[in-house]
Protein backbone atom coordinates (compact mmCIF):
# COMPACT_ATOMS: atom_id res chain seq x y z
CA UNK A 1 0.00 0.00 0.00
CA UNK A 2 1.33 3.41 -0.72
CA UNK A 3 2.15 4.85 2.54
CA UNK A 4 3.20 8.82 2.22
CA UNK A 5 1.33 11.63 -0.09
CA UNK A 6 2.65 14.89 -1.99
CA UNK A 7 0.29 17.79 -2.30
CA UNK A 8 2.42 20.21 -4.19
CA UNK A 9 5.57 21.01 -2.41
CA UNK A 10 4.27 19.47 1.02
CA UNK A 11 4.53 15.71 1.80
CA UNK A 12 3.31 13.63 4.66
CA UNK A 13 4.12 10.12 5.54
CA UNK A 14 0.79 8.53 5.57
CA UNK A 15 -2.19 9.51 2.76
CA UNK A 16 -4.32 10.95 5.35
CA UNK A 17 -6.15 14.19 5.28
CA UNK A 18 -8.10 14.82 8.62
CA UNK A 19 -11.18 16.55 7.48
CA UNK A 20 -11.59 19.84 8.82
CA UNK A 21 -14.39 20.27 10.55
CA UNK A 22 -15.93 23.72 11.37
CA UNK A 23 -16.67 26.02 15.01
CA UNK A 24 -14.02 24.53 16.52
CA UNK A 25 -14.52 20.50 15.98
CA UNK A 26 -10.89 20.68 14.32
CA UNK A 27 -8.60 23.55 15.96
CA UNK A 28 -5.30 23.27 16.44
CA UNK A 29 -5.23 19.97 19.27
CA UNK A 30 -6.59 17.81 16.45
CA UNK A 31 -4.60 19.28 13.52
CA UNK A 32 -1.89 19.69 15.61
CA UNK A 33 -1.90 15.84 16.19
CA UNK A 34 -2.75 14.40 12.73
CA UNK A 35 0.07 16.39 11.86
CA UNK A 36 2.52 14.88 14.29
CA UNK A 37 1.25 11.70 13.28
CA UNK A 38 2.16 11.82 10.09
CA UNK A 39 -0.79 13.07 8.00
CA UNK A 40 -2.23 15.85 7.10
CA UNK A 41 -3.71 17.94 10.01
CA UNK A 42 -6.56 20.83 9.15
CA UNK A 43 -7.40 23.73 10.81
CA UNK A 44 -10.98 24.46 10.17
CA UNK A 45 -12.01 28.16 9.72
CA UNK A 46 -15.34 28.21 10.11
CA UNK A 47 -16.49 29.86 13.13
CA UNK A 48 -13.56 29.85 14.63
CA UNK A 49 -14.21 33.71 16.62
CA UNK A 50 -17.04 31.45 18.53
CA UNK A 51 -15.56 29.74 22.03
CA UNK A 52 -12.37 31.80 21.23
CA UNK A 53 -12.22 34.24 24.17
CA UNK A 54 -11.26 36.73 21.66
CA UNK A 55 -15.15 37.51 20.16
CA UNK A 56 -16.60 40.16 23.04
CA UNK A 57 -20.14 40.06 20.64
CA UNK A 58 -19.53 42.93 18.34
CA UNK A 59 -16.53 41.71 16.80
CA UNK A 60 -16.61 38.67 14.62
CA UNK A 61 -14.85 38.96 11.58
CA UNK A 62 -11.60 40.23 13.71
CA UNK A 63 -11.70 37.51 16.20
CA UNK A 64 -12.63 34.98 13.51
CA UNK A 65 -9.44 35.90 12.05
CA UNK A 66 -6.99 36.24 15.17
CA UNK A 67 -8.75 32.75 16.57
CA UNK A 68 -7.30 31.74 12.90
CA UNK A 69 -4.12 32.93 13.47
CA UNK A 70 -3.93 31.39 17.11
CA UNK A 71 -4.76 28.14 16.10
CA UNK A 72 -2.71 28.00 13.34
CA UNK A 73 0.79 28.72 15.56
CA UNK A 74 -0.26 26.36 18.29
CA UNK A 75 -0.69 23.88 15.87
CA UNK A 76 2.58 24.98 14.44
CA UNK A 77 4.28 24.32 18.02
CA UNK A 78 2.22 20.99 17.88
CA UNK A 79 3.66 19.44 14.89
CA UNK A 80 6.63 22.16 14.17
CA UNK A 81 7.26 19.34 11.04
CA UNK A 82 3.93 17.94 10.22
CA UNK A 83 2.07 19.06 7.00
CA UNK A 84 -0.49 21.34 8.30
CA UNK A 85 -3.46 23.36 6.68
CA UNK A 86 -7.10 25.47 7.07
CA UNK A 87 -10.60 24.14 5.84
CA UNK A 88 -12.00 27.25 4.70
CA UNK A 89 -15.51 26.53 3.19
CA UNK A 90 -16.46 29.38 0.18
CA UNK A 91 -20.16 29.79 1.77
CA UNK A 92 -18.47 32.15 4.50
CA UNK A 93 -18.88 35.72 4.59
CA UNK A 94 -15.22 36.19 5.35
CA UNK A 95 -13.88 34.09 3.00
CA UNK A 96 -11.62 36.17 1.40
CA UNK A 97 -10.03 37.32 4.84
CA UNK A 98 -9.76 33.51 6.36
CA UNK A 99 -7.88 32.50 2.90
CA UNK A 100 -5.62 35.75 3.70
CA UNK A 101 -4.95 34.88 7.41
CA UNK A 102 -4.32 31.68 6.99
CA UNK A 103 -1.37 32.19 4.10
CA UNK A 104 -0.25 34.70 6.98
CA UNK A 105 -0.39 32.33 9.37
CA UNK A 106 1.36 29.71 7.87
CA UNK A 107 -0.87 27.35 6.19
CA UNK A 108 1.00 24.95 3.65
CA UNK A 109 -2.04 24.13 1.84
CA UNK A 110 -5.67 25.21 1.61
CA UNK A 111 -8.64 22.82 1.22
CA UNK A 112 -11.67 24.61 0.25
CA UNK A 113 -15.19 23.55 -0.55
CA UNK A 114 -19.22 24.39 0.43
CA UNK A 115 -19.49 25.86 -2.79
CA UNK A 116 -16.60 26.55 -5.74
CA UNK A 117 -13.45 28.52 -4.76
CA UNK A 118 -13.35 30.04 -8.29
CA UNK A 119 -11.23 33.16 -7.23
CA UNK A 120 -8.65 30.95 -4.77
CA UNK A 121 -5.66 30.78 -6.91
CA UNK A 122 -5.97 35.15 -6.33
CA UNK A 123 -6.36 35.18 -3.03
CA UNK A 124 -2.90 33.32 -2.22
CA UNK A 125 -0.78 34.86 -5.24
CA UNK A 126 1.43 36.01 -3.19
CA UNK A 127 2.00 32.55 -1.58
CA UNK A 128 2.86 30.46 -4.05
CA UNK A 129 4.04 27.70 -2.13
CA UNK A 130 0.35 27.47 -0.33
CA UNK A 131 -1.13 24.29 -1.86
CA UNK A 132 -4.54 24.55 -3.40
CA UNK A 133 -7.01 21.76 -2.74
CA UNK A 134 -10.69 22.55 -3.97
CA UNK A 135 -13.34 19.82 -2.78
CA UNK A 136 -15.85 18.74 -5.20
CA UNK A 137 -18.46 15.94 -5.69
CA UNK A 138 -18.53 15.83 -9.66
CA UNK A 139 -16.05 15.70 -12.31
CA UNK A 140 -18.09 18.39 -13.62
CA UNK A 141 -17.13 20.79 -10.70
CA UNK A 142 -13.53 19.85 -11.06
CA UNK A 143 -13.41 20.95 -14.61
CA UNK A 144 -14.82 23.95 -13.90
CA UNK A 145 -12.46 24.95 -11.15
CA UNK A 146 -9.74 24.09 -13.85
CA UNK A 147 -10.90 26.15 -16.18
CA UNK A 148 -11.40 28.70 -14.29
CA UNK A 149 -8.09 28.87 -12.55
CA UNK A 150 -6.24 27.89 -16.03
CA UNK A 151 -7.60 30.94 -17.53
CA UNK A 152 -8.06 33.49 -14.56
CA UNK A 153 -4.67 32.85 -12.65
CA UNK A 154 -2.04 30.45 -14.73
CA UNK A 155 -2.94 27.96 -11.62
CA UNK A 156 -4.36 24.14 -11.67
CA UNK A 157 -5.01 22.67 -8.33
CA UNK A 158 -2.59 21.00 -6.24
CA UNK A 159 -4.81 17.82 -5.49
CA UNK A 160 -8.37 17.23 -5.54
CA UNK A 161 -11.10 16.41 -2.33
CA UNK A 162 -13.80 14.05 -3.96
CA UNK A 163 -16.33 13.86 -1.34
CA UNK A 164 -18.70 11.43 -0.93
CA UNK A 165 -22.58 13.09 -0.51
CA UNK A 166 -23.89 9.53 0.20
CA UNK A 167 -21.64 9.36 3.65
CA UNK A 168 -19.77 12.58 4.68
CA UNK A 169 -20.49 14.80 7.69
CA UNK A 170 -20.78 18.46 7.34
CA UNK A 171 -22.51 20.69 4.47
CA UNK A 172 -22.76 18.10 1.49
CA UNK A 173 -22.35 19.32 -1.91
CA UNK A 174 -25.95 17.71 -3.87
CA UNK A 175 -29.08 18.69 -3.79
CA UNK A 176 -31.25 16.90 -1.21
CA UNK A 177 -33.10 14.65 -3.25
CA UNK A 178 -29.88 13.43 -5.47
CA UNK A 179 -28.43 12.31 -1.98
CA UNK A 180 -28.15 8.43 -0.89
CA UNK A 181 -30.29 7.78 -4.07
CA UNK A 182 -28.32 5.43 -5.14
CA UNK A 183 -26.56 7.27 -8.19
CA UNK A 184 -24.01 8.75 -6.66
CA UNK A 185 -20.48 6.55 -7.61
CA UNK A 186 -17.48 7.99 -5.47
CA UNK A 187 -14.62 6.06 -6.95
CA UNK A 188 -16.40 6.45 -10.77
CA UNK A 189 -15.90 10.14 -9.85
CA UNK A 190 -12.40 9.94 -7.97
CA UNK A 191 -10.82 7.97 -11.10
CA UNK A 192 -12.96 10.65 -13.61
CA UNK A 193 -11.01 13.34 -11.98
CA UNK A 194 -8.38 12.03 -11.62
CA UNK A 195 -8.35 11.03 -15.87
CA UNK A 196 -9.45 14.50 -16.39
CA UNK A 197 -6.44 15.72 -15.11
CA UNK A 198 -3.90 13.26 -17.00
CA UNK A 199 -5.65 13.56 -20.28
CA UNK A 200 -6.49 17.02 -20.63
CA UNK A 201 -3.48 18.91 -18.70
CA UNK A 202 -1.11 15.78 -18.66
CA UNK A 203 -0.92 16.39 -14.88
CA UNK A 204 -1.08 13.94 -12.17
CA UNK A 205 -1.93 15.52 -9.04
CA UNK A 206 -3.60 13.26 -5.52
CA UNK A 207 -6.95 12.68 -5.77
CA UNK A 208 -8.73 11.98 -2.66
CA UNK A 209 -11.55 10.29 -1.29
CA UNK A 210 -13.80 11.77 1.32
CA UNK A 211 -17.14 10.05 2.95
CA UNK A 212 -17.15 6.75 4.82
CA UNK A 213 -13.87 6.06 5.28
CA UNK A 214 -13.37 4.44 8.63
CA UNK A 215 -10.93 1.76 9.62
CA UNK A 216 -7.88 0.15 7.13
CA UNK A 217 -10.27 -1.80 5.04
CA UNK A 218 -11.90 1.35 4.10
CA UNK A 219 -8.29 3.08 3.64
CA UNK A 220 -6.86 -0.41 1.68
CA UNK A 221 -10.37 0.03 -0.39
CA UNK A 222 -10.07 3.34 -1.40
CA UNK A 223 -6.30 3.08 -2.98
CA UNK A 224 -7.58 0.12 -4.80
CA UNK A 225 -9.84 2.11 -6.36
CA UNK A 226 -7.67 4.92 -7.35
CA UNK A 227 -7.71 7.06 -4.67
CA UNK A 228 -4.25 8.61 -3.98
CA UNK A 229 -5.15 8.88 -0.64
CA UNK A 230 -8.46 9.92 1.69
CA UNK A 231 -9.71 12.47 4.36
CA UNK A 232 -11.27 11.47 7.17
CA UNK A 233 -13.30 13.41 9.52
CA UNK A 234 -16.00 11.65 11.50
CA UNK A 235 -12.90 8.95 12.73
CA UNK A 236 -11.43 11.71 14.55
CA UNK A 237 -13.95 13.07 16.79
CA UNK A 238 -13.84 10.44 19.32
CA UNK A 239 -9.98 11.26 20.40
CA UNK A 240 -8.50 12.76 22.90
CA UNK A 241 -7.37 15.23 20.78
CA UNK A 242 -10.21 16.49 19.06
CA UNK A 243 -11.18 20.34 20.13
CA UNK A 244 -14.89 19.11 20.79
CA UNK A 245 -16.39 18.95 24.20
CA UNK A 246 -16.27 15.58 25.81
CA UNK A 247 -20.33 15.46 25.41
CA UNK A 248 -19.80 16.24 21.53
CA UNK A 249 -18.07 13.06 21.79
CA UNK A 250 -20.16 11.23 24.10
CA UNK A 251 -23.40 12.10 20.96
CA UNK A 252 -21.13 10.18 18.70
CA UNK A 253 -20.30 7.24 21.19
CA UNK A 254 -23.97 7.19 21.80
CA UNK A 255 -25.81 7.24 18.46
CA UNK A 256 -27.06 4.36 16.46
CA UNK A 257 -26.96 4.28 12.72
CA UNK A 258 -30.85 5.25 12.82
CA UNK A 259 -29.85 8.78 14.50
CA UNK A 260 -27.88 9.71 11.45
CA UNK A 261 -29.73 11.78 8.83
CA UNK A 262 -30.35 14.74 6.61
CA UNK A 263 -31.22 18.21 7.73
CA UNK A 264 -31.30 21.17 5.16
CA UNK A 265 -29.31 23.93 6.88
CA UNK A 266 -30.29 27.42 5.91
CA UNK A 267 -26.85 27.79 4.05
CA UNK A 268 -28.94 26.13 1.76
CA UNK A 269 -27.49 22.79 1.75
CA UNK A 270 -28.19 19.82 3.15
CA UNK A 271 -26.35 18.70 6.14
CA UNK A 272 -25.51 15.40 7.79
CA UNK A 273 -25.96 15.27 11.58
CA UNK A 274 -27.80 13.70 14.33
CA UNK A 275 -31.18 14.45 13.62
CA UNK A 276 -33.02 13.58 16.54
CA UNK A 277 -32.86 16.97 17.89
CA UNK A 278 -33.45 19.01 15.03
CA UNK A 279 -36.93 20.18 16.48
CA UNK A 280 -34.99 21.20 19.45
CA UNK A 281 -32.65 22.97 17.50
CA UNK A 282 -35.19 25.16 16.12
CA UNK A 283 -36.87 25.59 19.14
CA UNK A 284 -34.25 27.19 20.90
CA UNK A 285 -33.92 29.80 18.61
CA UNK A 286 -37.79 30.83 18.28
CA UNK A 287 -37.49 30.61 22.35
CA UNK A 288 -34.88 33.10 22.38
CA UNK A 289 -36.14 34.91 19.43
CA UNK A 290 -32.42 35.14 17.98
CA UNK A 291 -31.74 37.10 15.04
CA UNK A 292 -28.58 36.69 12.90
CA UNK A 293 -25.89 37.56 15.24
CA UNK A 294 -23.07 37.50 13.03
CA UNK A 295 -23.50 37.78 9.55
CA UNK A 296 -21.46 34.54 9.12
CA UNK A 297 -22.69 32.78 5.45
CA UNK A 298 -22.86 35.02 2.31
CA UNK A 299 -26.39 33.35 1.94
CA UNK A 300 -28.34 32.40 4.54
CA UNK A 301 -32.21 31.32 4.80
CA UNK A 302 -31.83 32.28 8.88
CA UNK A 303 -30.34 35.83 8.33
CA UNK A 304 -32.86 36.23 5.33
CA UNK A 305 -36.10 35.20 6.70
CA UNK A 306 -35.68 33.17 10.31
CA UNK A 307 -36.36 30.17 8.22
CA UNK A 308 -34.82 26.94 10.37
CA UNK A 309 -31.86 27.62 12.52
CA UNK A 310 -29.25 29.98 12.87
CA UNK A 311 -26.57 27.08 12.10
CA UNK A 312 -23.11 28.33 13.27
CA UNK A 313 -24.73 29.14 16.90
CA UNK A 314 -26.32 25.74 16.41
CA UNK A 315 -22.98 24.45 15.97
CA UNK A 316 -21.19 26.28 18.32
CA UNK A 317 -23.62 24.96 21.02
CA UNK A 318 -23.04 21.11 20.37
CA UNK A 319 -19.31 21.73 20.73
CA UNK A 320 -18.95 23.29 24.08
CA UNK A 321 -21.13 20.04 24.94
CA UNK A 322 -25.10 21.63 24.78
CA UNK A 323 -26.14 18.36 22.62
CA UNK A 324 -29.79 19.08 23.63
CA UNK A 325 -30.12 22.06 21.78
CA UNK A 326 -26.89 22.00 19.60
CA UNK A 327 -26.26 20.89 16.55
CA UNK A 328 -24.00 17.65 15.80
CA UNK A 329 -22.79 17.10 12.29
CA UNK A 330 -21.48 13.55 11.31
CA UNK A 331 -20.83 11.11 8.88
CA UNK A 332 -22.65 8.00 8.06
CA UNK A 333 -20.12 5.64 10.19
CA UNK A 334 -20.32 7.95 13.49
CA UNK A 335 -22.20 4.90 15.17
CA UNK A 336 -19.36 3.20 14.69
CA UNK A 337 -17.58 5.32 17.26
CA UNK A 338 -16.88 2.76 20.63
CA UNK A 339 -14.06 4.77 22.39
CA UNK A 340 -12.27 7.56 23.33
CA UNK A 341 -8.77 6.97 21.79
CA UNK A 342 -5.88 8.97 20.42
CA UNK A 343 -4.93 10.24 17.09
CA UNK A 344 -1.59 8.31 17.36
CA UNK A 345 -3.88 4.94 18.26
CA UNK A 346 -6.16 5.63 14.53
CA UNK A 347 -2.70 6.01 12.96
CA UNK A 348 -1.06 2.36 14.18
CA UNK A 349 -4.05 0.90 13.34
CA UNK A 350 -4.40 2.19 9.80
CA UNK A 351 -0.70 1.69 9.48
CA UNK A 352 0.16 -1.22 11.22
CA UNK A 353 4.00 -1.38 12.45
CA UNK A 354 5.09 -4.03 10.56
CA UNK A 355 3.81 -1.99 7.32
CA UNK A 356 6.10 0.97 8.97
CA UNK A 357 9.37 -0.80 8.96
CA UNK A 358 8.99 -2.53 5.90
CA UNK A 359 8.56 1.35 4.73
C1 LIG B 1 -18.42 17.69 12.69
C2 LIG B 1 -18.10 17.93 11.25
C3 LIG B 1 -17.86 19.22 10.80
C4 LIG B 1 -17.50 19.45 9.47
N1 LIG B 1 -17.17 20.74 9.08
C5 LIG B 1 -16.70 20.96 7.83
C6 LIG B 1 -16.22 22.27 7.46
O1 LIG B 1 -16.19 23.21 8.26
N2 LIG B 1 -15.78 22.43 6.19
C7 LIG B 1 -15.75 21.40 5.27
O2 LIG B 1 -15.33 21.60 4.12
N3 LIG B 1 -16.18 20.15 5.61
C8 LIG B 1 -16.63 19.92 6.86
N4 LIG B 1 -16.99 18.63 7.23
C9 LIG B 1 -16.78 17.52 6.25
C10 LIG B 1 -15.45 16.79 6.53
O3 LIG B 1 -14.34 17.63 6.41
C11 LIG B 1 -15.23 15.53 5.66
O4 LIG B 1 -14.98 15.83 4.33
C12 LIG B 1 -16.33 14.50 5.71
O5 LIG B 1 -16.98 14.49 6.94
C13 LIG B 1 -15.71 13.14 5.42
O6 LIG B 1 -16.53 12.10 5.80
P1 LIG B 1 -16.33 11.27 7.15
O7 LIG B 1 -16.75 12.16 8.25
O8 LIG B 1 -17.22 10.10 6.94
O9 LIG B 1 -14.88 10.91 7.27
C14 LIG B 1 -17.40 18.38 8.55
C15 LIG B 1 -17.68 17.08 9.00
C16 LIG B 1 -18.01 16.84 10.32
C17 LIG B 1 -18.27 15.43 10.78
Amino acid sequence: MTVSLTIGRHSTRFPVIQGGMGVRVSGHRLAGHVAKAGGVGLVAAAGLALNSGLFNGKNYYKADREALLTELAKARAIAPDGVIGVNCMVAVSNYDEAIRASCEGGAQLIVSGAGLPLNLPGLTADYPDVALVPIVSSVKAAQLIARKWHKGFDRLPDAVVVEDPDTAGGHLGEKMEKIANGDYDQYATVRGVKKYFQDQWNLDIPVIAAGGIWDRADLQQALAQGADGVQMASRFVCTEECDAEDAFKQAYLQCKQEDIGLVMSPAGLPGRALVSNVAAVRQHDLDKNVRCPLNCLKKCAYKECQERFCIVTALDRAQRGDIETGLVFCGTNAWKSDHIGTVADIFEELFPQEERAAG
